[in-house]
């Protein structure tokens, strides 16, 4: 059967890592950052033990968008043990949900109980400025086919799993309380999905802001969801790397995303330190 099939190509790539990772540390680590745009630097803020190409682990799909590495990292950030995935898988580079998410039960199945992701993104809200940042709180997911689609994986989680705390409300609080600690703006907000590669239209953000979104973004929902279905804990903050379309006055471009996400880079990676520190 299909889904058999996909377990078992889920406890392969989890039994290849615990195997990599028993040479160098007898600790699996209990938390992963996703490394999105303008992240990078941190995994040379970590203490690296050893780093796993994707392309070595069975089933993991290959990571192609400029920028984005393709490794998984096991390190030390502010004397804790954790995961870096530095580099993720989008809809939009023709992978399917299942694929996109499949890192995602790996790491539930190593024992590893949350995630914290950060993406790039569009702001919508009123003050917002090019390198600020948004803690999210919740999302939007009308344009993200259901990841759990298909024959529930009952050993992960049930069938139709409650979402009123995807992203857990302590560490929502926690991100807010590390960001006042080291003076650095952040907001606070809804993040829409967007399948990509297109930008929205103006008409589309225009409606999503009656909805109340703060930004928009073409990754993290399908990765949470799995996640909380998991029943990982999981933290996000995007990276507003533009103001969203209609609502910039200029087309929007990947390099004017590329170069605000690194001006961004140093309070990302600060506040994902300090929250590391602290949690
Ligand atoms: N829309 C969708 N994804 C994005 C954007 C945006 O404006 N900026 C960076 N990623």
């Amino acid at each position: 059967m299909i889904e058999n099939d996909y377990l078992d190509r889920i406890e392969l790539a989890a039994k290849y890592i615990s195997n990599v990772c028993s040479n160098f540390a007898s600790i699996i680590p209990s938390i992963c950052i996703v490394l999105g745009s303008g992240l990078a630097p941190l995994a040379s803020m970590c203490e690296v033990v050893t780093s796993i190409p994707y392309s070595d682990i069975p089933g993991f799909p290959q990571v192609t968008v400029p920028g984005h590495e393709g490794r998984l990292i096991l390190g030390k950030l502010s004397g804790k043990d954790v995961f870096l995935m530095s580099g993720r898988f989008h809809y939009y580079e023709g992978n399917d949900y299942k694929a996109c998410t499949f890192y995602v039960r790996v790491l539930a199945s190593l024992g590893v109980s949350s995630l914290f992701l950060t993406n790039a993104a569009g702001g919508l809200l009123k003050d917002m400025e090019p390198a600020d940042l948004m803690v999210i709180s919740d999302h939007l997911s009308f344009n993200c086919d259901s990841p759990l689609r298909g024959e529930n994986l009952s050993k992960f989680g049930p069938r139709f799993p409650d979402q009123t705390n995807v992203y857990d409300k302590d560490y929502v609080k926690l991100l807010h309380e590390c960001a006042q600690e080291l003076s650095i703006r952040v907001h606070n907000g809804v993040y829409s999905y967007s399948k990509g590669p297109q930008y929205e239209t103006p008409a589309e953000i225009y409606a999503l802001k009656q909805l109340g979104v703060g930004a928009v973004g073409m990754s993290t929902v399908p990765e949470a969801i799995v996640a909380s279905h998991c029943g990982m804990k999981v933290a996000a903050v995007s990276c507003i790397t533009n103001l969203a379309a209609g609502i910039s006055l200029n087309p929007i471009s990947h390099n004017e995303v590329l170069e605000n996400a690194s001006k961004a880079s140093s309070n990302s990676c600060a506040l994902v330190k300090k929250f590391i520190e602290r949690i």
